[in-house]
């Protein structure tokens, strides 16, 4: 059994390590591969920024609120330097990406997302005035062998990155720029290490790509043994029944029937899909460089739907793009109506320097335009919420225990396969447990369930 699964002890005489990882599921799980190097250099996780001897932010860029949000952190991570002499302060991800040398001024250390495996030399030559950084991207790095620490709370759920940076320029995003060219990670190591989350009492593992319908490992010795999303999706499944596969950002242009019929087969890989629409305007989808439309995006949901009915569905959606006149503001809240997405993350379009966007496109929606599009896309999403909770009422459901509900310690908390959040009476069961449940009511956040078990 793989301890380097287990979440370490602190031990006095090594040096501690914090960590504030920030931006997208890929980040947190980027989080636990460096505690994995950091760890096999011999440094330990501590939890409490005041005891630390190295404070790491993992930052995302993409928007420029995330990285103000950074910005004012590390004005704080300075006052520890100033209580204890000797502190590192290093800014890792996407954020140490793009800037570079820029960040050298405010910081001791400066590492990108490909950089992780160099993080102990680059922490051993941190000095005085000698800061260190490593941005180089890789068309090869997927830290395949590596086990990441895992640092979720309930031993229930983890993430496994399959793959790493995008090959698709959607015009206004930074992802390109700051993970480098797509790369997928050698199938085989993906399964061994679901197969030792499992035997360590995993039941639910997330599969994480920018793109994950376009993974594609080519077999190295050219045996015919390619391995494709869906191929892939199934050697996780088999794993076991009782553990649940979760994956996550599909692109419309991409999601292929088959792993549609992938999905449909195995009870155990989840029905939710996360497949980002962007807007539902196909003159800014064409801006965006999305390469499909919205008949194309209506056909790809009509067609999950067809294969299997309950499949749940989210999406994101950016607001007041370049150019986005009201019309086009309508066809994305026509198509948030017709599509009833059962929740969104919903952005402002923020300008990221670099981009395709900022060099052909102005930023050209006034900030008060932009806000009141944004708040008019939330209101909506709230309202289909709630219509496509209200569709459960009445289901039975399976729903895997994250734990105790926030509200009634009485009552658990779990998902669905649909990923929509549930809440029960308890009978005792514990985290990683699976209960049946009748949805009684709802709101537009949780599904209100009765015991039938
Ligand atoms: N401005 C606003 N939202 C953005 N996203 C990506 N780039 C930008 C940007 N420049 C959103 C997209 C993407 C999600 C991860 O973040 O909706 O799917
Ligand atoms: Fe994740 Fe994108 Fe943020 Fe990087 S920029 S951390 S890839 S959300």
């Amino acid at each position: 059994m793989n301890t380097r699964n287990i979440r370490p002890l602190t031990d006095p005489s090594k040096p501690k390590v914090y960590i504030e990882t920030y931006g997208c599921q890929m980040n947190v799980n980027d989080s636990e591969v460096i505690l994995s190097i950091l760890q096999d250099a011999g440094y330990v996780l501590t939890e409490d920024i005041e005891e630390a001897d190295i404070i790491l932010a993992n930052t995302c860029s993409i928007r420029d609120n995330a990285e103000q949000r950074i910005w004012g952190r590390i004005d704080q991570f300075k006052l520890q330097k100033r209580k204890r002499e000797g502190v590192v302060i290093g800014i890792v991800g996407c954020m140490a990406e793009r800037l570079k040398y820029k960040l050298l001024t405010a910081v001791d250390l400066v590492a990108g997302p490909d950089s992780y495996r160099s993080l102990p030399m680059l922490l051993e030559a941190v000095a005085p005035g000698k800061p260190q950084i490593n941005v180089l991207l890789s068309h090869e790095e997927t830290y395949a062998e590596i086990s990441p620490v895992r640092l979720d709370k309930n031993g229930v759920s983890a993430f496994i990155s399959i793959m790493r940076g995008c090959n698709n320029v959607c015009s206004y995003c930074v992802v390109p720029y700051t993970r480098g060219a797509e790369r997928s990670r050698d199938p085989y190591t993906i399964v061994a290490e679901a197969e030792t989350l499992y035997a360590n009492g995993y039941k639910e593992v997330t599969l994480l790509g920018q793109n994950v319908d376009s993974y594609y490992w080519k077999d190295p010795n050219n045996a015919g043994k390619d391995v494709n999303f869906p191929q892939l999706l199934e050697m996780v499944a088999k794993i076991s029944p009782e553990l649940r596969v979760r994956f996550s950002t599909s692109h419309p242009k991409d999601i292929s029937d088959e792993v549609i019929y992938t999905m449909a087969m195995y009870e155990n890989i989840c029905k939710h899909i996360h497949l980002p629409v962007q807007s539902g305007s196909s003159i800014m989808l064409e801006k965006m460089r999305r390469k499909y439309n919205r008949e194309w995006y209506l056909e790809r949901v009509a067609k999950i739907r067809s294969v299997i009915p309950d499949c749940g569905l989210t999406t994101d959606v950016i607001a007041g793009f370049s150019g986005e006149t009201e019309q086009d503001h309508i066809d994305t809240l026509t198509l948030m109506e017709q599509v009833v997405f059962d929740s969104a993350f919903m952005f402002a379009y923020s300008e990221r320097p670099g981009t395709l966007a900022s060099k052909k496109y102005p930023d050209d929606i006034p900030y008060d335009l932009k806000t009141s599009r944004l708040n008019e896309i939330i209101a909506l999403q709230g309202r289909m919420s709630l219509k496509s909770n209200e569709k459960e009422i009445g289901r039975v459901l399976k729903v895997l225990v994250e734990g105790p509900s926030k509200k009634n310690p009485d009552e658990l908390c779990g998902r669905a396969s649909s990923n929509k959040m549930c809440v029960f009476p308890s009978r005792g069961e514990k985290a990683g447990d699976y209960c049946e449940v009748e949805v009684v009511s709802v709101t537009s956040a949780t599904l209100i369930c009765k015991r039938i078990d």
